[in-house]
């Protein structure tokens, strides 16, 4: 039984992995440089609402760092490499929250002109906020406090706000194939909530999960 619950969990975070170097490399495909974004088609989509010049430097930033850390950042609960490479988990640690810190500025930007209306735009700067708080606190938790475990969770938390780009991105082709909706400004009215509050519900399911090991670091 824990051998299958085991198997299950790996092919769980395989998935996961997979996905998240799937839309980080989508994201450098599409946003690689300033002109690719602004002649992608979801920029182009946007043309109606006369965005101003820094919003396509600002997408293109928000895409490449939050895309590399969405990327890289699972690696983050891989215990063999923290192990035997701590310093390939130190490395990786600061380029991931470098991307989260940009990611998560330009974010807050680039969520002023977000579709949805006043609820996308208020559902992604909610997001935003939450995603470089949990940051701060991953952070400040090891550098300051030197509290492994506190560590772990609230990179836990921050990573699965940062899968809210995976997520968005199942739930934006579910609202056109199950109820026909395949405006944004409709379906994001709702995706820009549901696609990071069931994530964070979810990983304070694991932290709380943890029964008797509560005070070991969550690892794979
Ligand atoms: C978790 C915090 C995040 C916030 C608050 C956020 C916010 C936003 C907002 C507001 C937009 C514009 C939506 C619109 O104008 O209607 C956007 C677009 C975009 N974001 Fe993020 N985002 C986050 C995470 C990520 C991550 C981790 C990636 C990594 C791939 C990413 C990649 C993109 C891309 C590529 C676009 C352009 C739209 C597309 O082609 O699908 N974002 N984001």
């Amino acid at each position: 039984m824990y051998i299958r619950k085991a198997a299950a969990r790996k092919w769980l975070f395989g998935l996961l992995a997979f996905l998240a170097v799937g839309i980080g490399l989508y994201a450098f495909t599409f946003y690689g440089t300033i002109d690719s974004a602004r002649n992608s088609g979801f920029a182009e989509g946007k043309a109606e609402d006369h965005l101003p010049d820094l919003w396509y430097t600002f997408i293109w930033l928000h895409a490449i760092s939050a895309g590399t850390a969405l990327g890289i950042g699972w690696l983050q609960f891989i215990r063999k490499i923290r192990r035997r490479n701590p310093n390939v988990h130190r490395i990786v640690g600061y380029l991931y929250s470098a991307g989260i810190a940009v990611g998560g500025v330009t974010g807050l930007y680039v969520a002023w002109y977000a579709d949805g209306g006043l609820s996308g735009r208020i559902g992604f700067t909610a997001l935003a906020l939450v995603w470089l708080y949990t940051l701060f606190r991953g952070l400040k938790s090891i550098i300051v406090d030197r509290n492994q475990v506190e560590h772990s969770w609230w990179f836990i938390r921050n990573y699965a706000l940062t899968c809210a780009a995976i997520t968005l991105r199942v739930y934006v082709p579910i609202a056109a194939g199950l109820f026909g909706i395949t405006d944004n400004n409709d379906s994001f009215t709702v995706i820009a909530w549901l696609c990071w509050i069931p994530n964070l519900l979810f990983a304070e399911m694991l932290i709380s999960g943890r029964g008797q090991s509560r005070q070991r670091p969550i690892e794979l």
